[in-house]
């Protein structure tokens, strides 16, 4: 009987500092930096964020996500034999936060590494976590996606520091002989590494190059929508399905009209696409799975249906996954 892997729970968590468009401009007007709620509002969608409070790292928000999430599966920490964590703000250099998170949750002796793939990051981690339950390297993993980006903005740069927030979001993946994820395609292309980087690093004991993130937004928004949607078909055509099985379009959630145009691609209308940036701003490598956990608990996207997941991002990475929930 051939092994397949299912979501059995989903988890979420943003820390409670939200601050609303006005918020943020008043601070950014204390700067001198002048934007305005209508601006950001029309070009991305995002009414809100939520920032992290000093000393919190991405594995706290990943611990409550995770806990949220195995909760939900009905699971405790014991029962977990690997955690992925994709992020690009990870605690620290190494060891990996998927080591932190497992020694927090109390989860110890299985498999965990991270997955740096940027905004592609959960879609990427899950199709991981999919082929090693499929192998039988796993049989019940936690997929985590963890950012806290508001550190490596740059609040003197008005083009970037409206558009990303903090959070994190978590499933719990488990082997089944019932089908739950049925494909994925995943690609990058590394000679668009300039438009989407953080370009610092760490040498000698100092910070070389600049360690704040850096984008060409208009060439990340035109290569987004092509990529997203081949990606989209190519995942429907390995799984033999068509548009118009999809039930839901749960896509990273950088910006409104880069999912309106996917959707449009796609023959989707706008009520089958879980939107939550304009509450959570862009989360990067979490804002799939905040997404999908926000739908689930609010009984939007429900047990059975067909989800394809979308995520593209810095690198350039980019990445679909078709699954029943
Ligand atoms: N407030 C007010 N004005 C602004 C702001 C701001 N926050 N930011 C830029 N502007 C101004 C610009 O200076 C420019 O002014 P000018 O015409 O006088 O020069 C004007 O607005 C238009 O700027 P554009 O860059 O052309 O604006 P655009 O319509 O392209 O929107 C945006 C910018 C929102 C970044 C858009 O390009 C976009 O969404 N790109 C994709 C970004 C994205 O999704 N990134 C994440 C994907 S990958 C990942 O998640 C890591």
């Amino acid at each position: 009987m051939k092994r397949y892997s299912r979501i059995t729970g989903t988890g979420s968590y943003l820390p409670p500092r939200r601050l609303t468009n006005a918020d943020l401009v008043t601070q950014l007007a204390a700067a001198g930096v002048e934007t305005s709620d209508e601006w950001i509002v029309e070009r991305t969608g995002i009414r809100a964020r939520h920032f992290a409070d000093d000393g919190v790292f991405s594995s706290d928000l990943a611990l409550e996500a995770a806990k949220n999430a195995l909760q939900a599966a009905g699971r405790s920490a014991k029962d977990v034999d690997l955690i992925i964590v994709a992020t690009s703000t990870p605690d620290m250099v190494f060891p990996s936060t998927a080591c932190i998170l497992q020694n927090k949750l109390g989860a110890n002796g299985g498999a965990a590494f991270d997955v740096q793939a940027v905004c592609s990051g959960f879609v990427y981690a899950l199709t991981v976590a999919d082929a090693m339950i499929q192998t039988g390297a796993a049989k019940c993993a936690l997929v985590v996606g963890a950012e806290i980006f508001s550190r490596i903005l740059d609040f003197k740069d008005r083009t970037t520091c409206v558009l990303f927030g903090d959070g994190a979001g978590a499933v719990v993946l488990e082997a089944s002989d019932k089908p739950g994820i049925l494909a994925s395609d995943l690609h990058a292309d590394g000679k668009h590494v300039g438009i989407l980087c953080v370009p610092g690093h760490v040498s000698g004991g100092a910070i070389l190059g600049d360690p704040l993130l850096k984008m060409d937004g208009q060439a990340v928004f035109k290569l987004a929508v092509g990529l997203l949607e081949s990606a989209a078909r190519a995942t429907l055509a390995k799984a033999n399905l068509t548009d118009a099985d999809i039930d839901w379009l749960v896509p990273h959630q950088a910006n409104i009209r880069i999912m309106q145009s996917t959707a449009r691609k796609l023959k989707l209308s706008m009520d089958k696409v879980v939107v939550t940036v304009g509450e959570h701003g862009n989360t990067s490598a979490a804002s799939i799975p905040l997404a999908l956990d926000t739908a689930v608990r609010a009984g939007q996207v429900k047990t059975g249906e067909t989800l394809l997941l979308e995520g593209v991002g810095g690198g350039f990475t980019w990445g679909a996954l078709l699954l029943i929930l």
